[in-house]
């Protein structure tokens, strides 16, 4: 480390250059917190994330507010963070209704969320796979005549809670269907953390060969098993330019057990900047954004570079 709290940049050949970081915290972070964070914290974390020099901010969900009620005031949070110059805020939207609600806010880039594996298409959508990603067509195509942009994440690309490994070819049906229905980008989530370098090197390969282009794949890792930096290297050398991270390394899914925290953005931060890769980023600047929201939220920030950067954390040795 040098003394100016960054690490020191050695280069690795055959990397891409610049990286976009898909922050997650506002929306993966918070809807796993026991409690509700109010809604002037949450604007006021979306607000230091762009500060701190990120460009895409998920800022929320227009799911069912019964099913997440921790998002639940995505009405009131959106239209206080919509102006931001130069900050993309996807939002989720499971089904038209969602949709509906997002655009009549003036949402413009959207993301809907699959399952590979059939027990969490039932536990997160009460949906078959199927029934799922019929109810995604008219989402998508309405969110594009619409002029937006859409996403298309995949859970439990790597394994599943409740069936173990999931098999490649399952994960790749979803994701060619979601491409072929529009999806502009696709995430590929190791909801609970289990993926390791091999796995999503031939999860990767498997897609380019079934005609889904890097360019079109994002990463999602959750830090379960603590892989989450090693996954993303790989995914790197495979040339994805799309990272999803948690500012502090908040997030899991209420509806996975053994989903925990997202990789955590300024770990992945600390290691595109000691490679040498742009991120944009003030690592700084997020860091204390994220020692900010750990103390509103009473507990450690479970990021290992947060906690190595912030020497006066109260929380720090619990
Ligand atoms: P359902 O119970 O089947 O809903 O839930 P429904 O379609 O039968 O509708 C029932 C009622 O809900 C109706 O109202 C609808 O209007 C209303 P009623 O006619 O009875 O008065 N409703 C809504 N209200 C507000 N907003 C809506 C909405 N939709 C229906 N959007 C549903 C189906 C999809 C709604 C529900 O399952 C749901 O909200 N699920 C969300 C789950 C969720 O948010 N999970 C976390 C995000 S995914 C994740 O974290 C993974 C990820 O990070 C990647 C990874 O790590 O793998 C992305
Ligand atoms: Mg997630």
């Amino acid at each position: 480390m040098t003394d100016r709290g960054l690490p020191m940049t050695v280069p690795a050949a055959d990397l891409p250059q610049r990286v976009r970081i898909h922050e997650v915290g506002a929306r993966d972070g918070l809807q796993n917190e026991k409690t509700t964070v109010p809604t002037g914290t949450k604007v006021e974390f979306i607000r230091r994330l762009a500060d701190a020099g990120l460009t895409t901010i998920e800022a929320t969900s227009f799911v069912h507010p019964r099913w997440v009620p921790q998002l639940a005031d995505a009405e009131q949070l959106f239209p206080q963070v919509r102006e931001l110059p130069g900050v993309a805020l996807p939002v989720l939207v499971p089904n038209e209704r969602g949709l509906e609600r997002a655009l009549a806010l003036g949402a413009t880039h959207v993301a809907v969320f699959a399952s590979a594996t059939e027990s969490f298409a039932k536990a997160n959508l009460n949906r078959t796979v199927d029934e799922s990603l019929t109810m995604f067509e008219p989402v998508v195509a309405r969110a594009k005549g619409a002029g937006g942009r859409v996403r298309g994440y995949v859970s439990m690309c790597f394994g599943d809670p409740w069936e173990g490994p999931v098999p490649v070819e399952q994960v790749v049906h979803v994701c060619t269907a979601l491409v072929d229905m529009g999806c502009d980008e696709l995430s590929l989530g190791d909801t609970i953390g289990v993926a390791t370098p091999g796995h999503v090197r031939e999860l990767l390969t498997a897609l380019n060969e079934e005609g889904v282009p890097t360019p079109t794949l994002g990463v999602h890792f959750h830090d379960t098993y603590g892989q989450a930096l090693a996954n993303t290297l790989a995914a790197l050398q495979h040339g994805v330019t799309t990272v999803d991270a948690s500012a502090g390394g908040l997030g899991g899914c209420p509806f996975a057990k053994s989903a925990t925290g997202n990789l955590a953005t300024e770990d992945l931060v600390w290691m595109l900047q000691g490679l040498g890769m742009e991120t944009g980023v003030d690592l700084g600047r997020l860091v204390a954004t994220s020692a900010w929201m750990a103390e509103q939220l009473g507990r450690p920030s479970p990021s290992r570079t947060v906690r190595a950067l912030s020497p006066h954390d109260s929380h720090k040795e619990q």
